[in-house]
């Protein structure tokens, strides 16, 4: 039996199984509903309670082959050109988690872009991998860091001879993408997989003007949160593994088996029901309808970019940006702001914006705040809130009269890898002050944002540089994520 493109399987069988009022002699203790908390019940409603069904349900994901859940990955396969699809329950992290363990058949050695999301560092620890961190292009104006250039994993690669994967992120938050295609043949041309944490861009696949998918550029494995901007439900994400552009001869780089056991081990068994048949029914909007919405929502948002860069003291990222070291394309989906023309930058304009008219932010630096639209915008009211919003927030704070920003000077290199992100994480641990860190192996992450590189990651040794640069980077106004004292007077490190 083959599905429809047009068809939500999935999604349609949970209807289904929900409209006959099957005798629910199974969890979840609802009941589909009858047994919820009343007001619970009224919020969400019995049509969502109701779709709420275990794993292993005759007729949804057990029965006749192919299932509809089988159906549906098939059709989310084919909806991103992939050979096959995984729904994840615990979001793009779990992909990343899943990528990890899967590289961790094949040997340790990894090629890992620094600026990677947390989840990748986890995947580090969880699988056991031996990390050769690669360094994204730095954007200093703007204080923000941008992809990996192929020279840079080229490079990494040189020195890595056994490594057994490469593995970046494009999009990145602020909406540069990354020469896929150049990455991807470098990775291949060692034998070596690109896995590409795609996370910002599930929607890439349904606009031909918006920059090519990482799949449709030969990556080998794809983490995608479909729910960022494809409209699943928070906490649902799809996995591919790439068609076939990673085959060495006749060589898999990873293994469909190798994949499906990494997804199978750090997922529930009991997968929520609702997160999948939502990634079922977006995908079919995506298909039927992504592109007209995502024309519709470019359209709106070019004209926003147009009416921002009219209000005094602010410029927005946008194409201009490709070519730029780092940046092969621009996904426009994002509208971030350039906030270096004003008196007050993204820490201050935030609560501002919120006052104004509770306008509620994706993300907030010193110098770029950034405002994520979804692929289906249909009545885009807020683009044009947004703009009004930052127009009397800019009034407000004002131009800045001397153009002059805190300059953060480029950080010392990283501390050398004594043991793994494991060992550190699963070694025994102190706290220690900060003072008399330096020559310990860090046991946690500090990064000093802008531009938010880790400058220490687990594993790694302290260095008097890195910690007094941290020191003034803080002392400048910037901040730091990772650390378990923000202030930083204390840093957890391993006891050797
Ligand atoms: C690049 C990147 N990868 C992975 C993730 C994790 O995604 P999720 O929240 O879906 O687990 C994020 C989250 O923001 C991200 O920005």
């Amino acid at each position: 039996m083959s599905f429809q493109a047009g068809s939500a399987p999935y999604f349609e069988a949970l209807r289904e199984y929900a409209a006959k009022e099957p005798a629910r002699l199974h969890v979840p203790g609802h009941k589909g509903g009858a047994g919820a908390d009343p007001e619970l019940l009224e919020v969400l409603g019995e049509g969502a309670l109701g779709l709420d069904i275990p794993a292993l349900t005759y007729g949804i994901d057990v029965g006749p082959l192919p299932t509809p859940f089988e159906g549906a990955q098939e059709l989310a396969a084919r909806a991103w050109g992939s050979r096959r699809a995984w729904f994840l329950i615990n979001g793009a992290s779990q992909g990343n988690l899943a990528a990890g363990l899967a590289l961790a058949h094949y040997g340790d050695a990894v090629i890992v872009q620094r600026n990677s999301h947390s989840s990748v560092i986890d995947a580090l620890v969880l699988a056991g991998l031996r990390p050769t961190f690669a360094q994204p292009e730095v954007d200093s104006d703007l204080g923000i860091a941008h992809c990996l250039a192929p020279r840079t994993l080229e490079i990494a690669l040189e020195l890595t001879p056994t490594a057994v994967g490469a593995w970046v992120t494009s999009p990145t938050y602020f909406g540069a993408v990354a020469d896929i295609r150049a990455l991807a043949e470098i990775a291949h041309r060692r034998g070596v997989p690109l896995i590409v944490d795609e996370a910002w861009g599930a929607h890439l696949a349904f606009h031909e003007d918006l920059p090519e998918h990482a799949l449709a550029c030969g990556a080998d494995l794809v983490i995608s949160s479909t729910h960022k901007i494809v409209g699943s439900l928070t906490q649902s994400a799809i996995l591919h593994l790439g068609s076939a552009h990673g085959s060495v001869g006749a060589d898999e780089l990873i293994g469909a088996d190798v994949v499906d056991r990494a997804v199978t081990l750090i997922e529930s068994t009991s997968p929520n029901s609702l997160l999948m048949a939502s990634l079922d029914a977006a995908r079919r909007q995506a298909v039927r309808e992504g592109r007209e919405l995502l024309g519709h929502t470019m359209a709106v948002l070019e004209e926003t970019r147009a009416q921002i860069r009219a209000i005094d003291g602010l410029d927005v990222l946008d194409e201009r940006m490709a070519g730029r070291p780092g940046v092969f394309a621009y996904d426009p989906l994002r509208v971030a702001v350039d906030l270096r023309g004003l008196a007050a930058g993204g820490y201050e304009l935030a609560p501002i914006l919120r006052e104004i008219d509770d306008i509620n932010l994706e993300l907030y630096g010193q110098n770029v705040i950034v405002a994520v639209f979804g692929m289906a915008e249909r009545s885009m009211k807020e683009a044009p809130r947004f703009v009004r919003a930052l127009r009397v927030a800019a009034e407000r704070v004002g131009v800045d009269p001397s153009g002059e920003q805190a300059t953060f000077a480029p950080p010392p290199p990283w501390g050398e890898l004594a043991m793994t992100p494991r060992e550190a994480y699963l070694g025994r641990q102190e706290v220690v002050p900060a003072l008399s860190a330096s020559g310990r192996i860090a046991a946690e992450s500090l990064a000093t944002y802008p531009p938010g590189i880790p400058n220490v990651l687990p594993g790694e040794r302290l260095t008097d540089e890195t910690l007094s640069y941290i020191e003034r980077t803080l002392e400048l106004g910037g901040s730091i994520r990772g650390a378990s004292d923000r202030a930083l007077r204390t840093i957890r490190v391993v006891v050797e």
